[in-house]
């Protein structure tokens, strides 16, 4: 097995604008970070990863980006992101960044040229974008080239009259998409990635991934994803880019793509393969879809919770990559709710789930990656308004669940149970006003629990949620046993909990975790049982594990053998 820095390290998903406000315009900043990267360091923090930090009107939070050299001006300058950089590898931490490549804001100025005849560049920007002209249908109506739909479900092309043509954005028309099959857009592309390089970043999780390349025969399917998502072609640009920055400078490349065989989990995220280091992939975070949901579709329809796909994913990740190549581990990022509510639960076994759910994680091989505010175990919205919400997707989204019959109070809760923004509410510091992220109102609202579930508040308990993390998050930087190990689930067909071997070269963890309300009968039929001893627990437990063991609701009893 390759031996890498990376491999060995714990990485933080930082959401800027909801982490730390220092200068009380109610967002989130670079001076934020600044101010809270001892508290990262105590948390066995090695890399930071920070959301887009670039200049943006902020439809999609910065993933539509306007100028990629720019600070966004609510986020500091470049100085600041200088002083950050600087500050964290004093600590002995990395920093990579958001990397866009699949779209920019319609406010970037390549796009405002592509856009406008007029424009003396024009002819260049043009083709940066993907245009195509109107078709015309049965009735002689001039429309859409394709029926596809974007991701944040409304029609993936926009009419812009200027030059009688549609345009494509695969996210919301305020994020057209660029068009990879040209050379300069690229050009000028690795431009951008090599100024950040030079300043210091030590990597980057690469936005959309698997979405660079389309199907230029412009198919008329409905929806269409399969003529925007994982086109083999995206991977000569991947491979391009690595092939020329990534690799030859050293940095941590994290992909991002939903869905991949073995094949394509090997030219992401295989040794050598030359495109990333690893790969977000998302096959463990709705496991609780209904595909017979009379109204909604996909994440939107919530259904019965089956940790027995949660297992399998993970372990058909382990399985495609084995020996071959490098796992990421994860719950959530901002783009999924809430782990505590999704998976857990945030009612009388509120903190022994959210420690069942982390031991449960953060035990197995692989490098981790830990989301704002899960070491706390923030749960998601209680808005009791529309207009509480913010991210542009809620708005389409639920314009879509009232017109095709939903109520208002259904769609809500959609909204509550599924949305972006569960995961995207400030940060709760303290119990004072705002949660201490800020001394203003924010951007988006705290969430009501913030007066018990805080840092501060969990600080210097030893039991706390955050003291749970902590340790386990040392552990595993300390201990290539668990990163490097090798994992077993036990049981994976069954939905009430989560359990597996993890062995290492050393010693072995006999993880056994009850994702469930409900009193769990474990028949454990595993070979040197005895020779285990209780390691870490949060609850009564056994010294020993038997043959027959009874693990209480959401139960997490760890238990450790040496094997030398
Ligand atoms: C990011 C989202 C973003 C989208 C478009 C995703 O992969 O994680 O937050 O809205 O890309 O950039």
């Amino acid at each position: 097995m390759e031996k890498h820095w990376w491999q060995r390290t714990n990485i933080y998903q930082i959401y800027l604008r909801s982490f730390f406000d220092s200068n009380h315009d109610g967002i989130g900043d670079l001076h934020g970070v600044v101010a809270k990267l001892d508290y990262l360091k105590d948390l066995a923090i090695g890399v930071l990863w920070i959301s887009p930090h670039y200049a943006s009107p902020m439809d999609d939070n910065g993933y539509d980006v306007s100028d990629f050299l720019r600070v966004a001006d609510e986020y500091g300058t470049i100085e600041d992101f200088s002083l950050l950089l600087r500050e964290a590898h004093r600590r002995g931490m990395r920093v990579i960044t958001d990397l866009v490549l699949n779209h920019t804001s319609d406010e970037h100025p390549w796009f405002q040229a592509a856009k406008d005849p007029a424009h003396p560049e024009h002819r260049k920007y043009h083709d940066y974008y993907i245009w195509q002209k109107p078709k015309t249908d049965d009735t002689g109506q001039r429309i859409a080239p394709t029926r596809w739909i974007g991701w944040f479900g409304s029609p993936a092309w926009e009419y812009n009259a200027a030059t009688d043509e549609y345009y494509l954005h695969i996210f919301y028309k305020k994020m057209p998409d660029l068009n990879w099959r040209n050379e300069a857009m690229r050009e000028d592309i690795k431009k951008i990635i090599r100024f950040w390089i030079d300043l210091g970043v030590d990597g980057f999780r690469v936005d959309a991934s698997n979405h660079l390349e389309k199907n230029w025969a412009f198919p008329d399917d409905y929806p269409g994803y399969q003529h925007f998502s994982s086109l083999p072609k995206h991977h000569e640009y991947l491979r391009e880019l690595g092939t020329e920055l990534f690799v030859p400078n050293d940095l941590l490349t994290i992909g991002e793509s939903g869905g991949a065989n073995k094949e394509e989990a090997l030219l992401y995220a295989g040794y050598g393969s030359n495109e990333f280091n690893m790969l977000i992939q998302f096959g463990h975070c709705w496991a609780d879809i209904d595909d017979h949901h009379p109204i909604l579709r996909g994440k939107w329809a919530k259904g019965t919770f089956h940790p027995s796909r949660v297992k399998a994913s993970f372990a058909n990740w382990y399985e495609m990559l084995d020996q071959k190549g490098w796992n990421v581990i994860y719950w959530h990022n901002h783009d999924q709710p809430r782990v505590l509510s999704h998976y857990g639960n945030t009612g009388v076994h509120r903190e022994r789930s959210a420690k069942a759910l982390a031991a449960a994680l953060y035990l197995m091989p692989g490098t981790a990656i830990l989301y704002q505010g899960e070491e706390i175990g923030m749960s998601n919205v209680d808005y009791e308004r529309l207009d509480q919400f913010r991210d542009v997707e809620v708005f389409t989204e639920y314009a879509n669940f009232r017109s095709r019959g939903m109520d208002h109070e259904a769609a809500m809760q959609v909204l509550r149970d599924r949305s972006r923004d569960n995961a995207r509410t400030p940060m709760p510091w303290t119990d004072q006003a705002y949660g201490g992220f800020s001394t203003v109102s924010p951007w988006i609202d705290v969430i009501g629990n913030y007066p018990d579930v805080n840092v501060k508040k969990q600080e210097n308990d030893p039991e706390s949620v955050l003291s749970w993390h902590k340790t386990l998050l040392r552990l595993r930087a300390a201990d290539e046993n668990i990163t490097h190990g090798s994992i077993r689930f036990l049981d994976p067909k069954n939905d009430l909990d989560f359990c597996y071997r993890n062995t290492g070269k050393d010693s072995e963890l006999l993880v056994l975790t009850n994702f469930s309300d409900q009193f769990v009968k474990k028949s454990l039929q595993e070979p040197n049982l005895a020779k285990f001893t209780l390691f870490l627990s949060n609850c009564d437990a056994l010294r020993t594990p038997t043959e027959t063991m009874v693990l209480p609701p959401y139960a997490a009893q760890v238990y450790r053998r040496a094997l030398k």
